[in-house]
């Protein structure tokens, strides 16, 4: 690859895990599936688990170790979600499996990305397709949910649930990037980045790459401030002063304040209601009070989805606090600062 190309990747593809030892977060079943294929008995695998966290890093990673890097003869990858329906597939499939290599090493393998996006017809009709080539090849299924898959498919396959990874393990990974990507990343910012990536190292790597754009001089702090803008989160600071304003001032200041935080900041109704929800652990409140605040804004959160109007929502959240808290104050215990 030349050095031009490699600049202009995307952060998640120039940093992909080129071997096993760089999947991070995913021990056990980097342990396992190793095992398995240096003893030379791969069962056929599903992969599932919330995005960016390493499935199809995993299975091309575990293909290079055992194939070598020639790697791309021995194995097929399709993608499930590809609108070409069954018959396609299993043509593809069909083709590659009866295919021997002269210099053959054992089963090929074939990947379904994204399996959980086919048809239950077209599930049904894979089933068959795994019995009939197990003899040379060995299936590797990858997808997000597992309940959306056939019970008959997923007795096939031994299957592997990628957990979010751990901010620890997302740590480590990004510590190279910054290194290497000539980053100066502030504490609070990793913080925030850490956090704020929920588990998903694509999101942690296509937030870094944003912000190293978004910087005018290269050699300037990545600031916790720039990490929020570029995820297009609430800053916890706005969410605690609109959440304050709903508080203490009138119903027009507070309707004003949500509007404001609106329009200026571009963020959305939805982001302050998971903000509030995150703030409410900062305060002392009756049980009861939490309750009733949680139920309200889950309710309006629904709304939202729903496509309810943005007017009627920003009040029915102020509503919500205010008659909740208005409850607490009554019984004489007023709410306190954070703690
Ligand atoms: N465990 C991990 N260790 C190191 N890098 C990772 C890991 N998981 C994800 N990444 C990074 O994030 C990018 C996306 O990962 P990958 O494509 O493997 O995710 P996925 O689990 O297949 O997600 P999806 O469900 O969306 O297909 C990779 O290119 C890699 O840079
Ligand atoms: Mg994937």
């Amino acid at each position: 690859m030349t050095a031009d190309i490699q600049k202009s990747l995307p952060w998640i593809e120039k940093y992909r895990p080129d071997s096993l030892n760089e999947v991070y977060g995913q021990d056990e079943i980097v342990t396992t599936v190793r095992k398995f294929a240096h003893e030379g008995r791969l069962p056929h695998l599903l992969f599932y688990g919330p995005p960016g966290t390493g499935k199809t890093s995993t299975i091309i990673a575990l293909a290079k170790e055992i194939y070598g890097p020639n790697y791309k003869n021995m194995v097929l990858e399709l993608n499930a979600s590809d609108d070409r329906g069954i018959d396609v597939v299993r043509n593809q499939i069909k083709e590659f499996a009866s295919t021997m290599q002269i210099f053959s090493k054992g089963f090929k393998l074939i990947i379904l990305d994204e399996a959980d996006a086919m048809t239950s017809a077209a599930q049904n009709s894979l089933r068959r397709i795994i019995e009939k080539y197990t003899k040379n090849t060995r299936f590797c299924i990858l997808a997000n949910y597992a309940h959306k898959l056939n019970p008959a498919l997923l007795s096939r396959c031994t299957r592997f649930r990628f957990q979010p990874i751990n901010e620890g393990a997302i740590k480590e990974r990004i510590k190279n990037v910054i290194i290497k990507e000539e980053l100066h990343l502030s504490s609070t910012a990793e913080d925030a980045l850490l956090k704020l990536s929920k588990g998903d190292m694509r999101r942690a790597l296509n937030v870094l790459q944003a912000c190293k754009a978004g910087l005018s001089d290269p050699q300037d702090d990545i600031d916790e401030d720039m990490i929020y803008e570029c995820i297009g989160a609430p800053h916890p600071k706005d969410v605690k002063s609109v959440f304050h304003s709903i508080l203490r001032d009138d119903w027009t200041t507070a309707y004003l304040t949500i509007s404001k935080f609106r329009n200026t900041k571009g963020l959305a109704l939805i982001d302050l209601i998971a903000g509030f929800v995150e703030l409410l652990n900062n305060y002392k409140l009756n049980p009861s009070t939490k309750i009733a605040i949680l139920k309200g804004l889950s309710e309006i959160e629904y709304a939202i989805s729903k496509g309810g109007n943005t007017k009627v929502q920003s009040s029915a959240i102020i509503a919500t606090i205010r008659q909740a808290i208005e409850l607490q104050t009554e019984i004489h215990k007023p709410i306190e600062e954070p703690l």
